[in-house]
């Protein structure tokens, strides 16, 4: 069977992030319509391994994402998306991580252009790992940005990811803050990309209105927000079935009873269905297959 092998570089050379925000954006919009059939994924090894499959039923095609989780290496996401169609026996085999990066950063794109206040251009970027400059990359498609504040517990990778910053967008005022806490005080979007066990920020901290992404915390255990914004946002989720699952933030506010199951609001459906802006919004992702075979879908279309 003819596969063809997309690495890292050739995932960027064939899809831009505003394209992947289009494309994950119509993605949500078609799950939302019940298009795709997607299992729970599977995480093996306490999720430091996921499978994670979707099939799009218009288009008779599928992805199959496997990869590695290991904060520990770089990169910490390693693997490989299968793309698979029904009238084609060619498939390809693109990189893992160049995908996860696009998709997950197109979402949080996506979420930021509904729900941030249209005027918004002050970013603090909680995390300045792997996935923190596709994070700013994609706020910065739909909200131009004229200032981001970095914060990270490691001040190292806090200053690679600001000189980083400084080539994509020279004409932004970035800078490293220390403090969490600080670093919010203007700020009108908030992104977090981290590996947290606790929130990031306390409540006070929060400016009035804000809007707030979260991508980090994917299992039990993990969280970067605190509760009381849960009890007082809007919760945009990627996916109500996953985020219950899977993000530790999520579960235990759940079960405490600050947050009702059934508050959290779908991605694809707010899209359809804008819900009333409370001042502070959330959009809480741990990523699905859906996300990877939109992007996927463009790499293959592009492909020649
Ligand atoms: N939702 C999704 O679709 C999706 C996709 C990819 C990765 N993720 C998750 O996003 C998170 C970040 O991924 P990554 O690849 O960038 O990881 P990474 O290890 O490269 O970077 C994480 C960064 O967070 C920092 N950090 C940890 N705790 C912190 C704290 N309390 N305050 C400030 N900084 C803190 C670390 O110092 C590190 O620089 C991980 O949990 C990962 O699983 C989610």
């Amino acid at each position: 069977m003819p596969f063809r092998t997309i690495d890292y570089d050739g995932v960027f050379e064939l899809v831009q992030m505003k394209d992947a925000i289009d494309a994950v954006r119509r993605a949500f919009v078609d799950f939302e319509s019940g298009m795709f059939e997607m299992p729970t994924r599977i995480a093996l090894g306490g999720s430091q391994v996921l499978i994670m499959p979707t099939y799009h039923r218009p288009t008779g095609s599928a992805v199959i994402k496997s990869l590695s989780l290991n904060f520990d290496r770089t990169p910490p996401i390693a693997g490989a998306v299968l793309w698979i169609e029904l009238s084609d026996a060619n498939g390809l085999i693109i990189d893992a991580e160049a995908i996860t990066a696009l998709r997950t950063g197109a979402a949080v794109g996506v979420a930021t252009d509904l729900l941030a206040p249209p005027e918004a251009s002050r970013l603090a970027m909680f995390g300045a790992g792997a996935q923190a400059y596709f994070q700013v990359q994609a706020v910065n498609v739909v909200r131009p940005l004229t200032h981001v504040k970095v914060v990270d517990l490691d001040p190292l990778r806090a200053e690679r990811l600001l000189a980083r910053l400084e080539i994509l967008l020279p004409s932004t005022s970035v800078s490293v803050e220390l403090d969490g806490n600080k670093a919010l005080i203007d700020a009108e979007i908030v992104n977090c990309a981290t590996t947290s066990l606790r929130a990031l920020f306390s409540i006070d901290s929060l400016p009035p209105k804000v809007h707030v992404n979260a991508i980090g915390a994917f299992k039990p255990g993990m969280r970067e927000l605190p509760d009381e914004l849960f009890a007082a946002a809007t919760v945009v989720v990627d996916d109500p079935a996953s985020v219950l699952a899977e993000a530790g933030e999520i579960i235990e506010a759940v079960a405490s009873g600050i947050l009702a199951a059934s508050h959290l609001v779908p991605l694809g459906l707010a899209l359809q269905q804008p819900p009333n802006h409370t001042p502070w919004t959330v959009f809480k992702s741990v990523g699905i297959a859906v996300q990877d075979w939109a992007v996927a879908h463009l790499v293959a279309q592009r492909t020649v």
